[in-house]
């Protein structure tokens, strides 16, 4: 197992869910944290919260992902002792809008395109030098379920988690000789604040989408996340696919009425 006391773990979208479980289970293992997101009162109390319980290093970069002039000078503008990055966790993303495609607001999908295709690869570009600087690194995408099925009313956001998905498999193959592991986590039904997000801020509409059944929780993700980045050199972990206890497909979960 690789341990990863002191390496360095970029984390987009710690001020929640997945991104967020995964910067304090990476904290718990000795990892010192880059931490971003767009809500930066939100980041402070978790770059706070880690500090004090785990007592490891955190570096908190407010970031909205979909611009790439920011996401370049946030990284180019790391002090030296923050540069060397060894695992990048690409899990800023969204869901907007559950709509018919053609009901649906194109706004939503802008705003997907942007955040979980372009900001993945802006930061995935930006922060790569710094791997293969050093010819070592891992990249972890968080994907979906989504990325390997479509759903009805999903057409642009099962479209982006199919866009990381050939993402991870090329650059996998672009990076095979520089020493730097590139794998996907897709989770099924996770219940964070992705709902929320999802129904803009309808939160019984939100509640709704687990009832009657178990959802995944970030903490079960953050702990994939954590295996993938603690296998041996030998080992890569390509996907992983996890799903709810109860669930078979985006569409067929078991619910307890
Ligand atoms: N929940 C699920 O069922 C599920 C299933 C499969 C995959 N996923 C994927 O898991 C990832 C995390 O989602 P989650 O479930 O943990 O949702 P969440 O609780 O809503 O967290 C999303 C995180 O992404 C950040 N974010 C969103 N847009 C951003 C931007 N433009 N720039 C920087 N950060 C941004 C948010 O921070 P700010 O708002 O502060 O910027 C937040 O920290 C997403 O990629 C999602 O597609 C979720």
């Amino acid at each position: 197992m690789i341990s990863l006391k002191d390496k360095i773990v970029f984390i987009s979208g710690a001020t929640s869910g997945i991104g967020k479980a995964s910067a304090f289970a990476f904290a718990a293992e000795g990892a010192r944290l880059i931490i971003c997101a767009r809500r930066k009162n939100k980041l402070d109390v978790v770059a706070d919260d880690i500090k004090k319980r785990f007592g490891v290093r955190v570096y908190a970069i407010e970031l909205d992902v979909r611009n790439k002039t920011d996401v370049n000078s946030a990284i180019s503008n790391l002090p030296d002792e923050w540069k060397n990055i060894d695992i990048l966790v690409n899990n800023a993303g969204l869901g907007k809008g559950l709509n018919k495609f053609y009901e649906d607001n194109p706004e939503n999908w802008e705003e997907m395109i942007d955040t979980n295709i372009k900001g993945l690869l802006y930061v995935t570009y930006a922060v790569l030098p710094l791997m293969l600087e050093r010819k070592n690194g891992h990249i972890i995408n968080i994907g979906s379920l989504a990325g390997r099925e479509a759903y009805p009313k999903g057409a642009v956001y099962c479209s982006t988690k199919h866009a990381v998905d050939a993402i991870t498999k090329s650059l996998r193959m672009d990076l095979i000789d520089m020493n730097i592991k590139v794998s996907t986590i897709d989770p099924g039904l996770v219940e964070t604040n992705f709902s929320v997000i999802r129904f803009e801020g309808d939160v019984e509409k939100a509640k709704n989408v687990y009832k009657g059944m178990e959802p995944l929780t970030a903490d079960d993700i953050a702990e994939t996340v954590i295996f993938c980045a603690t296998r041996p050199k030998n080992v890569n972990i390509a996907e992983i696919l996890i799903l709810a206890g109860t669930q078979a497909s985006s569409t067929i979960v078991h619910r307890e009425s």
